[in-house]
């Protein structure tokens, strides 16, 4: 087992509880012990791809705790608007919201969306962060629905389901959403190099 996993805790650098709930349950899948570690003040990184972002909070992250964390960066990228807000998703949550996509979208018949999630794991041991991505492709419905006010949720639904991110359990939104693929891939990398069975 590489030295730096061996019987690690890894921390999930975020003060998105919606993120941390589905992380921690896939992670659990894996017998992987994760918690939770907000207030790590990150750095504000703007670039156009997320990895970028990602990879750098990353660096950041380890740079001021000194642990072993994975940090995670998502998007929602819808087509007939050429892919806005793309990396801009969570300026433009806060500023226009749910209500001002849709009002962009009035017009517009191509619905088409997709949300991309990258995880980057570092551990102070290590020299560069290992990224690992995950995509829902889906479609901005025309009005809100569901009670799970996390982001975009109320507005996206995925392929394969007529229910909005929002009216899903956790475990439901897990089985379609980008943040539990990126995870996935994720947990299978970090059980295989230090030696952990899925349950
Ligand atoms: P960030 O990854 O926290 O930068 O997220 C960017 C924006 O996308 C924020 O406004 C989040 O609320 C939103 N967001 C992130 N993940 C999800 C998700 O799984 N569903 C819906 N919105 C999300």
């Amino acid at each position: 087992m590489p030295p730096f996993l061996k019987g690690k805790v890894i921390f999930f650098v975020t003060s998105n509880i919606h993120k941390f709930n589905e992380a921690r349950r896939i992670l659990r899948e894996y017998k992987i012990s994760t918690a939770m570690l907000k207030n790590v003040d990150a750095v504000e990184v703007q670039d156009d791809d997320i990895e970028n972002v990602a990879k750098a909070n990353a660096i950041d992250a380890v740079r001021k705790c000194k642990l072993s964390i994975v940090v995670e960066d998502t998007g929602l990228f819808i087509k007939a608007l050429k892919d806005f807000p793309g990396p801009y998703s969570s300026f433009v949550h806060r500023t226009i919201g749910n209500d001002g996509i849709l009002r962009l979208m009035e017009n517009i018949t191509d619905r088409s969306a997709r949300f991309k999630s990258i995880v980057a794991f570092l551990d102070p041991l290590i020299a560069k962060p290992f990224c690992f991505t995950g995509e829902a492709q889906g479609k901005i419905i025309k009005e809100k629905r569901g009670s799970r006010e996390f982001g975009f949720d109320p507005i996206f639904v995925p392929s394969n389901s007529t229910e909005t991110f929002a009216e899903m359990s956790i475990e439901e939104k897990n089985q379609h959403s980008h943040r539990a693929l990126a995870f996935r891939k994720f947990a299978k990398w970090y059980s295989q190099i230090s030696g952990l069975q899925k349950s």
